[in-house]
């Protein structure tokens, strides 16, 4: 690292940003990009170089990706032997220490990618797609002119992420959005190199992960009866049944889909409150012998879990099968918004404060937290929390995502714990993107520019160097009340969310908010093949 950095003071003295990025054109920007004389052309001959047969997925990841040339030679052939040219050549390197540090080297021989993982592996390519002329992103060859000239610039590229954990969530609670779109979804993370997919699958308005032991969680909790037309407040609704769920073997599919393209799916099965669809299904888990019903309009609910051995068994048989599905280190339990009315009046939630002497709900919370924090704890996971999980006292050892701006998060860094910034003035890409005209579709309020963004610093300035490493990360989150439809959730989450991967990746005194511009329009007529319906108000 020290020595890319010494690299780094040279290269800014000899070459001006403007100069060097003249064909370089990646986002989120390289550490270091050095442009060197002549370019490789991709021909027939093309094979591709595995140094290691654990090469072989991404390998198979970028013969997918030049799919658009359409030689007669197409699939590429993949080697263990290299040749002297025309080669793509993918090597894991033991020099390499950081595991998510590639360097890309681009001569008149071919492309050479260096990694100290798969994964560093994996961010290489993904630069490459994005030095081949944008065209390469046909999935149709017959849409591809046939007077393309495969070239890539000679380069040399050093690269390393600034923060470990980058992250998108999608909400698909409050609108269900097929396995096809959660995949497409992943497939756009995966381009700007994020690693984290948080996703949000239970909610008031919707429990959305099959649960083998209680299948009313998706028979029942899974669809609502109707839904809010138009803004909170108008009081109409449309009258339609609406919902649907993943399988246990559609999670699995997207989960390996998402594995496949270096991404964790962090799944966040919400408690104690954002419950009311669990507790239509199984009110028993609720304080209260009344009729729970799964949310048709949004906002936060006073229906929460009661704080029985019942429901902690429940959640338990929960997380056992969530667990099972899911790899990730972290699961996200949620833990904002929940109102503590019904603990208040609740005899058994009072019983729970006097037998373990707590103060208040606050301390219930926790208490609540705490015990299936222990029992994640147990099964080798970690939990993560909304900021909310600090009232009552912060268990041990939660990651806290700090999303009521950064105070929380501020805080939790300085206790020693870690911290995931997603503030909602910057990062939550649900917002109005501009101006709230008439042109703008509806949303949730609040205005998050693009430019605001990518102007977001995660790393607070009241803490101090050490306090500062507990930031692991930022996020970015995109909840879904007011998006209907996939293309709604990409004109949203795009072009914010390739601001924040240029946040998430690339060293601070290297974001330049001009040149980014710049790069964005070169994106743009990528994603323009790829159909995304992005946001164009910066489109040149
Ligand atoms: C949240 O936005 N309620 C975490």
């Amino acid at each position: 690292m020290k020595t890319l950095l010494l690299l780094l003071g040279t290269f800014i003295l000899t070459i001006s940003p403007l100069q060097a990025f003249q064909n370089i054109q990646i986002i989120p920007k390289p550490v270091l990009v050095s442009e060197k004389p002549g370019s490789f052309n991709l021909n027939e001959n093309l094979s591709i170089y595995i140094s290691s047969d654990d090469l072989r997925s991404e390998a198979e990841f970028l013969n997918d990706l030049l799919f658009a040339t359409n030689w007669k030679g197409y699939p590429i052939i993949i080697s263990d032997v290299l040749p002297k040219t025309d080669f793509i050549s993918l090597s894991l390197s033991s020099e390499i220490d950081h595991d998510e540090t590639y360097s890309l080297s681009v001569t008149n021989q071919g492309v050479t990618i260096s990694g100290g993982s798969r994964a560093g592996i994996f961010f290489g390519i993904q630069s490459l797609r994005q030095l081949l002329p944008t065209e390469i992103e046909h999935t149709d060859p017959s849409l591809v002119p046939n007077n393309i000239n495969w070239e890539i610039p000679a380069v040399e590229i050093s690269d390393v992420p600034r923060f470990e954990y980058r992250g998108m969530h999608l909400d698909v609670a409050r609108h269900f959005f097929p396995v096809e779109f959660v995949k497409r979804y992943i497939d756009f993370l995966a381009m700007y190199k994020y690693n984290r997919f948080h996703w949000h699958l239970t909610e008031d308005q919707g429990w959305r992960i099959e649960i083998k032991k209680y299948p009313k969680l998706t028979e029942i909790g899974g669809w609502r009866d109707s839904t809010l037309i138009g803004n909170y407040g108008t009081g109409k609704y449309d009258g339609i049944r609406y919902g649907g769920f993943y399988t246990q073997e559609e999670v699995k599919e997207i989960v390996a889909y998402a594995a496949d393209r270096h991404i964790t799916v962090i799944p966040e099965i919400e408690m104690p409150g954002h419950s009311s669809a669990a507790l239509a299904a199984y009110p028993e888990f609720g304080c209260f012998d009344k009729e729970y019903s799964v949310a048709t309009t949004w906002g936060v609910f006073e229906d929460i879990y009661c704080p029985s051995e019942a429901t902690f068994s429940f959640l338990e048989d929960v997380l056992d099968e969530v667990i099972e599905l899911f790899p990730s280190e972290y699961i996200h339990i949620g833990g904002d918004e929940a109102p503590k009315k019904q603990w208040e009046e609740s005899p058994i939630a009072q019983q729970v404060i006097e037998r373990e002497g707590l103060k208040d709900e606050h301390e219930l919370q926790s208490y609540f937290i705490e015990r299936i924090e222990q029992y994640l704890n147990s099964k080798g996971r970690q939990i993560i929390g909304w900021d909310e999980i600090m009232e009552g006292g912060l268990a041990p050892g939660a990651t806290v995502m700090s999303w009521r701006g950064e105070s929380g998060g501020i805080e939790a860094a300085k206790m020693g714990h870690d911290v995931i910034m997603t503030p909602n003035a910057s990062n939550y890409f649900d917002h109005f993107q501009a101006e709230p005209t008439i042109e703008e579709p509806i949303s949730i309020g609040g205005l998050t520019t693009l430019q605001d963004v990518y102007g977001y610093e995660p790393v607070p300035e009241e803490l101090s160097e050490e306090e500062a490493k507990y930031v692991i990360g930022s996020q970015g989150n995109v909840w879904t009340e007011y998006m209907h439809s996939g293309a709604k959730v990409e004109y949203m989450a795009f072009p914010r969310a390739i601001a924040l991967s240029e946040v998430l990746w690339s060293p601070v005194d290297q974001r330049n908010w001009e040149l980014f511009l710049e790069r964005l329009q070169v994106t743009f007529d990528r994603l323009d093949i790829l159909g995304v319906n992005y946001a164009k108000h910066l489109r040149k």
